[in-house]
């Protein structure tokens, strides 16, 4: 097939990509996503910040204007994100009482996955939860009031409000097996599979150097796998954007059955979070760079 989606839809798989509700109406941006694209992740519109900048006063403007482009167009979605430390507004970061931030947390979940119940994929329920170098929890005001029990406690939430989402852990540096970050997010994701704390999937998010993924990136996924759940590649971005270095990521998904699909971060290089690197499949003007057609190829497509 002639499109990155379709492509990967080939393979039962889904290609997606981050997207800003305020470039929806730049036709360029707006013709690739429809072309190119079968899956959505909103890059800022989901998060706290936007859609409880008050305690219980709600704001789903911009992620709805995201998920009614999504319908219109047959493309699917993933929420992203419930629960992080960043992009947090202040109210939530400055409480320190249990009862009340366990209340404001689960409230929060509840009612975001509510709005959206039954036009969500996937969400990612926790995002960026554990330290760099480490196989322990990032201090957060989650962490901090509430302890090692908030990842479970917003899963379990997470499963009540909307059943038939499937539910992931998103998370940097852990393509890479041996580290010590990646092996703390494994052994929390088979703790849950062995008490019944629902988790369906765990994100990678890919966010490469230009090598592109560590060796063992393909072993990290089927390893991952093997516990139970789906792999995805959430936030897929190369700085200098090298065609071997996406044909890799993409082959290494391509190689495990529960890799389900891929997320680019974005659609041109000025786009991007790090526009500087240029990391992304088209140039500031739209046209594919090399590295679409290395990822076409990969996806077994062209
Ligand atoms: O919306 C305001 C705007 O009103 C204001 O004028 C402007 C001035 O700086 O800021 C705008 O907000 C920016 C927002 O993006 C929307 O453009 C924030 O400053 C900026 O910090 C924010 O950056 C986002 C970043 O997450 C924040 O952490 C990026 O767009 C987004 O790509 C990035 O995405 C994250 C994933 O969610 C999680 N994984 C890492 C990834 C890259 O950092």
């Amino acid at each position: 097939s002639g499109t990155l989606g379709a492509a990967a839809a080939d393979s039962g798989r889904y290609f997606g990509t981050a997207v800003a509700a305020g470039k929806l109406g730049d036709s360029t941006y707006s013709t690739i996503l429809d072309r190119e694209f079968n899956m959505i992740t909103p890059e800022n519109e989901m998060k706290w910040d936007t859609t409880e900048p008050s305690r219980g006063s709600f704001n789903f403007g911009p992620a709805d204007q995201i998920v009614g482009h999504a319908t219109a167009h047959g493309q699917r979605m993933r929420g992203h994100t419930l629960v992080w430390h960043s992009q947090l507004p202040g109210w939530v970061s400055g409480i320190r009482d249990a009862n009340t931030l366990r209340s404001v947390m689960d409230n929060h979940i509840t009612t975001e996955m509510t709005h959206f119940k039954g036009k969500i994929y996937a969400w990612d329920v926790v995002n960026e939860a554990f330290a760099d170098g480490s196989t322990q929890h990032r201090s957060s005001v989650f962490q901090d009031v509430l302890g090692n029990g908030f990842i479970e406690e917003a899963f379990r939430t997470a499963r009540a409000a909307d059943p038939s989402a499937k539910l992931c852990y998103n998370d940097y540096n852990i393509e890479n097996w041996t580290d010590a970050k990646t092996q703390g997010v494994y052994a929390m994701v088979k703790d849950f599979k062995s008490r019944g704390v629902p988790i369906d999937c765990v994100g990678f998010q890919s966010h490469f150097g230009a090598g592109g993924p560590p060796a063992s990136f393909q072993t990290t996924l089927s390893n991952f796998a093997a516990l139970g759940v789906d792999v995805q590649i959430t936030e897929l971005d190369i700085a200098q954007a090298p065609s071997t270095a996406y044909a890799n990521t993409v082959r290494a998904c391509m190689n495990v059955a529960r890799c389900t699909g891929i997320t680019v971060w974005g659609i041109r290089d000025s786009d991007s979070w790090r526009s500087g690197d240029n990391p992304l499949l088209f140039d500031g003007n739209g046209n594919k760079k090399p590295a679409y057609d290395a990822v076409l190829s990969a996806l077994g497509g062209g």
